[in-house]
């Protein structure tokens, strides 16, 4: 294999042409609900996994809106388990008196979202709601953390589309499985 190309057996899950078409659809939800509130907007991505989902939605979105990002890692170096959510940058003063729309690559655990729901209340906004393009764990109570979804996936790790393994494959335009042999032994073992 060239070092320079991505091994094969990554699986194409969700293709370009279905995020393109979800992706529209949710903005268009997401659009008419913060249509129908007084106040100022706040998009509040959560980085780095959710960038290019990020900026196909806000393309759709008409309306005035700021973008605050904040920085979580749940998933340090080549793990596929999350290891407790971590906040890396500190959360916006701007969020205050403004309804704060939290936008995250997936939903697993519900841990990342369940702590920044906690730590951006504290900062006193308008209102918090939560959008993800993916969700895996459909156990939860989930609309008590999530409001907007755009795809349920089976219980698999899945890169591609701003999602990373080790830091990569966030470029790949589509959402991928991983095959097990590029899973590290450490995870693979958990
Ligand atoms: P939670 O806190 O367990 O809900 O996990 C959410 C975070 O874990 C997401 O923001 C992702 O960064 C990361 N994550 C969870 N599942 C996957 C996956 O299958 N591939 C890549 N990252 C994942
Ligand atoms: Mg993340």
């Amino acid at each position: 294999m060239n070092s320079n190309e991505y091994p094969e057996g990554i699986k194409v899950l969700i293709d370009e042409e279905r995020i393109a078409e979800r992706v529209a659809r949710l903005a268009k939800q997401l659009e008419e609900d913060l249509d129908a509130l007084q106040g100022p907007v706040t998009l509040v991505p959560v980085m780095t996994g959710s960038m290019l989902f990020t900026s196909d939605l806000i393309r759709h979105l008409q309306r005035p809106l700021r973008i605050a990002p904040v920085t979580v890692q749940s998933y340090p170096g080549s793990s596929t388990r999350s290891r407790g959510a971590r906040l890396q940058t500190p959360i916006p003063d701007a969020l205050k008196d403004t309804h704060v729309v939290i936008i995250d690559d997936i939903l697993d655990s519900g841990g990342t979202l369940a702590v920044l729901r906690r730590l951006m209340k504290a900062v006193g906004p308008a209102s918090v709601r939560a959008c993800v393009l993916l969700r895996k764990n459909v156990e939860h109570d989930i609309t008590a953390i999530c409001e907007y979804t755009g795809f349920d996936i089976p219980d698999r790790f899945v890169v591609g589309y701003g999602l990373d393994y080790d830091g990569l494959y966030r470029n790949l335009p589509f959402i991928g499985t991983l095959p097990e042999h590029l899973i590290g032994v450490e995870d693979a073992e958990a």
